[in-house]
């Protein structure tokens, strides 16, 4: 399952006149759906946390949120790594040196890890993700599908049968394009806070009862 976490700056502006407080009250909702995830056998994750584009936000936000990930990481590694939770990170580290090592240590300790895994774009952006990709295979006289595959960040990753975007806007913000082919893709009105249990059990019951046909008839 794969989600586009959006709504939490209106969300922030809505309820507390700030939207960094909307992307604090977002991170229950990322806790939330983690133990959902536990709790029904999904094996991968990947939450949308920051974008390529994302840089172009003001930087009182930009470090409000690298802030948050900073604290979070440091408060529950060790109970994620208990919980037998894999993180891996999606994009290039382009954050400050203690982040970036914090990052490097939570994939590294919690590699082993098969409950769930949680991939954690940041700094992501599938467009860079491919050019980054085809680079690598530039010297190949021939590319394969599986070639592609193998160079993107998410190789080993199998592609997401659900995507989910919160916040009431229908577009894919350059996350997973490539990944994304076959994927049901689900638009939620509500905004990433308010999004909950309910809202998901929704979402997987309507993906159950989707035929998915892959092209065949
Ligand atoms: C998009 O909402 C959300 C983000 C760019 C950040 C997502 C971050 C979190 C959910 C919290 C932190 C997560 C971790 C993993 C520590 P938006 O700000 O674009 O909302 P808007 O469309 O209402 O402006």
């Amino acid at each position: 399952m794969a989600i586009i976490m959006d709504g939490n700056g209106r969300w922030g502006l809505k309820h507390k006149n700030s939207r960094n407080l909307g992307h604090k009250e977002g991170l229950k909702t990322v806790e939330m759906v983690m133990k959902y995830c536990i709790k029904k056998h999904i094996k991968f994750l990947t939450l949308y946390a920051f974008s390529t584009e994302n840089w172009k936000r003001p930087l009182k936000e930009r470090n409000y949120l690298f802030n948050l990930l900073e604290i979070y990481l440091k408060e529950k590694l060790e109970k994620i790594n208990n919980e037998k939770i894999k993180i891996k990170i999606l994009g290039e580290k382009k954050f400050s040196k203690k982040l970036n090592k914090l990052l490097d240590f939570s994939e590294k300790m919690t590699t082993k890890n098969t409950k769930l895994q949680i991939n954690l774009a940041l700094n992501y952006g599938s467009k860079k993700e491919l050019v980054y990709a085809f680079n690598k295979l530039k010297k190949k006289s021939r590319i394969s599908e599986n070639d592609i595959d193998n160079c993107l960040y998410t190789k080993n990753i199998p592609d997401p049968e659900i995507l989910i975007r919160t916040g009431n806007t229908q577009r894919l913000s350059n996350f997973l394009l490539w990944q994304a082919a076959y994927t049901e893709i689900f638009f939620e009105k509500k905004l990433w806070p308010d999004f909950k249990n309910e809202d998901l059990n929704k979402i997987i019951n309507k993906f159950r009862n989707i035929k998915r046909n892959f092209g065949k008839v």
